[in-house]
């Protein structure tokens, strides 16, 4: 069977390369982003490959299914990029990773507040240049701070652990509350305790209707004064227009993101010698309290090397007719 890779980079074909030596399978790279006009690149392959800007929208399925592909296999755990219905329709059977590390992730959300909070970040440029000033690099110790965790799936679960080893005082609101968490004293609480008593918010939750916009207007007017907002989940999550404006006002203290809703436009590529015209990202890369990476919580060797082999197993699941829990239907 062949694979076309969309939105492929060169981290993908070396993982994939090295995993597909167990499977043989034809592989083709390309790093265009399946649309519409980018389908026919995966002639004569029998399934697509996708990351999480590529989009699966009801026409390129369908040109996707008029050139033969019979199978998507996501490289991710997310797939709010599928319309499932319409492929469903066309009989074409999607696939993901569901978890590769959520370590990776937990991590690089820690990694966001200890750099946001110290200002690590900005300490070495200075000492890089030969300032050694201290000025503007006051933090706040985390040892007793509330940290507010939305959603402890696997993500939200090990980051509470993690807050839970700094002092911190967790509290947390899913749907399907953790025993876990509850057995080490991580306190469930409404969404709106969650706002009103957390000195750092982090979400951790799957992009859906629900929780489209999650952090709104609304919701930014229930925070606690100068809270820090952590976003490693899905850009849409937040309204970022709404939280930029919070960030003027200062209602919000400070912002860590790792996604963005309009992140597809440049997220993942060199935009360097270009000017951004997306004017909220720029805006947002202008506030000394706002610390943006472009997606890469996840990439970590032991994820990368996890992301590839569950996915050419999905494919071989498919192929012997096994069913696995991998499949979204
Ligand atoms: P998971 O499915 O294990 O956990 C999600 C949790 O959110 C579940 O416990 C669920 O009950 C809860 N939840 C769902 N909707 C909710 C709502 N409206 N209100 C309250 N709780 C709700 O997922 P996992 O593996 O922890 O991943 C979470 C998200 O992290 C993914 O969906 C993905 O969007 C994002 N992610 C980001 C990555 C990155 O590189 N930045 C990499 C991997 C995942």
């Amino acid at each position: 069977m062949n694979i076309a890779f969309f939105s492929s980079r060169p981290y993908d074909e070396e993982y994939f390369r090295n995993a597909n030596k167990n499977y043989s399978y034809g592989l083709k790279f390309f790093d265009a982003k399946l649309t519409e006009e980018t389908a026919g690149l995966a002639k004569n392959c029998d399934a697509v490959c996708l990351f999480v800007n590529d989009h699966a929208d009801e026409k390129t399925l369908k040109c996707l299914s008029e050139i033969g592909i019979r199978v998507i296999l996501l490289r991710c755990a997310g797939y709010n990029n599928v319309d499932l219905s319409t492929a469903k329709k066309l009989n074409i059977k999607v696939f993901r990773v569901p978890a590769y590390s959520p370590h990776a992730v937990a991590e690089h959300a820690v990694a966001l507040i200890l750099t946001l909070n110290r200002k690590t970040h900005r300490a070495h440029m200075r000492v890089r240049e030969g300032n050694f000033s201290l000025h503007g690099l006051i933090g706040f110790d985390l040892f007793e701070k509330t940290v507010g965790v939305v959603g402890t799936g696997k993500i939200g679960e090990i980051f509470a652990k993690i807050m839970l080893g700094f002092g911190c005082k967790v509290i947390a609101t899913d749907v399907t509350p953790s025993p876990v968490l509850i057995s080490l004293g991580v306190k469930y609480v409404a969404k709106d305790v969650l706002f009103s008593s957390s000195d750092i918010i982090s979400l951790h939750l799957p992009l859906t209707k629900d929780s489209n916009h999650y952090i709104n207007e609304e919701t930014i007017k229930r925070l606690k004064p100068n809270v820090m907002l952590v976003n490693t989940g899905r850009g849409a999550l937040m309204d970022t227009k709404a939280v930029l404006h919070a960030l003027k006002n200062k209602r919000i203290g400070s912002l860590a993101l790792d996604v963005y809703e309009e992140e597809e436009n440049y997220f993942f590529d060199d935009h360097s010698d270009e000017a951004i015209n997306d004017d909220v990202l720029a805006r947002l890369m202008t506030f000394p309290n706002v610390l943006i990476t472009a997606h890469q919580a996840f990439l970590t060797t032991e994820a990368l090397e996890k992301i590839a082999l569950t996915t050419l197993n999905n494919l071989a699941d498919y192929e012997n007719k096994k069913s696995t829990v991998n499949e979204v239907n």
